[in-house]
């Protein structure tokens, strides 16, 4: 790390060097219809290529990893080969992107996958209502998945890694955050297991190191990244004893000289909840030993404050990447910001999806 970095400084990634510190923060946009990348989504990726590295909105691992209507997979030939344009495409420009690979866990409902309960580690509903083709539905009681499945699962993301190598990816990142599978196995609000994945912290944690070992095993750590949300409450997401359980998990990740490991701060909606631990960074950071990525509501002055103060090595941006396709541009420039509109967000069935997701101007 250079003695003082800032957004604009470039960086070694693993092999690889970003060049700068501006990172899209994994985004689901909803414009995958029928779970394939399309060549809008090509565009919208490729306009965001001044980012030093993109990291992509959450894909599915499998059929039943559904949460989302038109979010896109990574388990068929046919996903595979269709983000072959999105990476293509973003290359041309000179950018780097990882695939976020993503188990929904518990956040699904029968109508996303084909008529069958979603899994869990626990048969504990989460809190929420999700978008089916039924229209808006509670979410549901999950089925505990069997002790003999989760290796299935591992295997899942083994395979979506290797799919993301043949598809042209930089690399990938794990989907740890937000209340999903992964983060459902860590917290004992979602977790009540009593085999050898339910129970202690290191029991709680051994589905996700199974996970990144496997992805680890396709790509080498230097180009497998993890995001975790130890503060995020969305989804009815809780444990007794979040600073032991990810301090812990933090400290194993050291062991796979990752590529990094992205560190969600509460927003709005966790601060109004309960208690959390804030800020993150700052609690967490020391944990490990490589590149830590910072998340959550940061702006270019907070960005460069964050990298000065040697907590973070690189700064993701989730909304301000939305509305601003050049943004690492601006931030170079001090150029003004578009502000984001939060109706073009997600896709709406096939109805307008250029709308607030490729039609954000661009600098001139
Ligand atoms: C529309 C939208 C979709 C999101 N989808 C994902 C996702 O697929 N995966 C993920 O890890 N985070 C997702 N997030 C969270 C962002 O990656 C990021 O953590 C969050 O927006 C906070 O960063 P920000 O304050 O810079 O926006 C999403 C956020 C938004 C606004």
């Amino acid at each position: 790390m250079n003695s003082k970095p800032d957004l604009l400084s470039p960086i070694q990634l693993g092999a690889q060097t970003l060049k700068n510190r501006v990172v899209m923060a994994p985004m689901t946009r909803l414009r995958a219809v029928n779970s394939i990348p399309t060549p809008l989504m090509a565009e919208y990726y490729a306009q965001r290529a001044s980012a030093g590295l993109i990291i992509t909105e959450c894909t599915m691992v499998s059929p039943l990893s559904n949460g989302y209507m038109n979010c896109p997979g990574i388990y068929s030939s046919e996903q595979t080969e269709a983000w072959k344009q999105v990476t293509e495409a973003v290359h041309a420009q000179g950018g780097k992107i990882f695939l976020q690979i993503w188990h929904s866990g518990r956040v699904a409902h029968p109508a996303l996958l084909g008529g069958e309960l979603p899994v869990a580690p626990s048969a504990i509903a989460a809190v929420g209502d999700v978008h089916t083709s039924l229209g808006k539905v509670a979410l549901e009681t999950p089925r505990a998945l069997e002790t003999s499945e989760i290796p299935q699962i591992v295997d899942q993301f083994r395979q979506a890694a290797t799919n993301a190598m043949a598809a042209g990816f930089d690399g990938v990142e794990v989907h740890g955050a937000f209340g999903y599978l992964v983060d459902q196995f860590l917290q004992d609000g979602a977790n009540q297991r009593t085999d050898q994945y339910g129970g202690s912290i290191q029991n709680r944690a051994r589905f996700l190191m199974e996970v990144i070992n496997a992805v680890c095993g396709v790509w080498g750590g230097d180009r497998v990244g993890i995001k975790l949300s130890p503060s995020n409450t969305l989804h009815g997401m809780a444990d007794s004893d979040p600073k032991a359980l990810f301090s812990y998990v933090i400290d194993q990740l050291n062991l796979f000289k990752l590529a990094y490991v992205q560190l969600m701060e509460p927003g709005e909606h966790d601060l109004a909840t309960r208690d959390v631990i804030q800020p993150v960074i700052s609690t967490f950071s020391q944990f490990y030993r490589g590149l830590v990525m910072a998340n959550g509501g940061y702006d270019q002055e907070r960005g460069n404050q964050i990298l000065a103060s040697g907590q973070a090595d690189l700064v993701s941006f989730g909304t301000l990447f939305i509305s601003n396709p050049d943004l690492a541009r601006r931030f170079a420039a001090r150029a003004a910001l578009n502000p984001p509109a939060v109706a073009g967000f997600y896709g709406q069935g096939d109805q307008n999806l250029e709308q607030g997701y490729t039609d954000y101007p661009v600098m001139v």
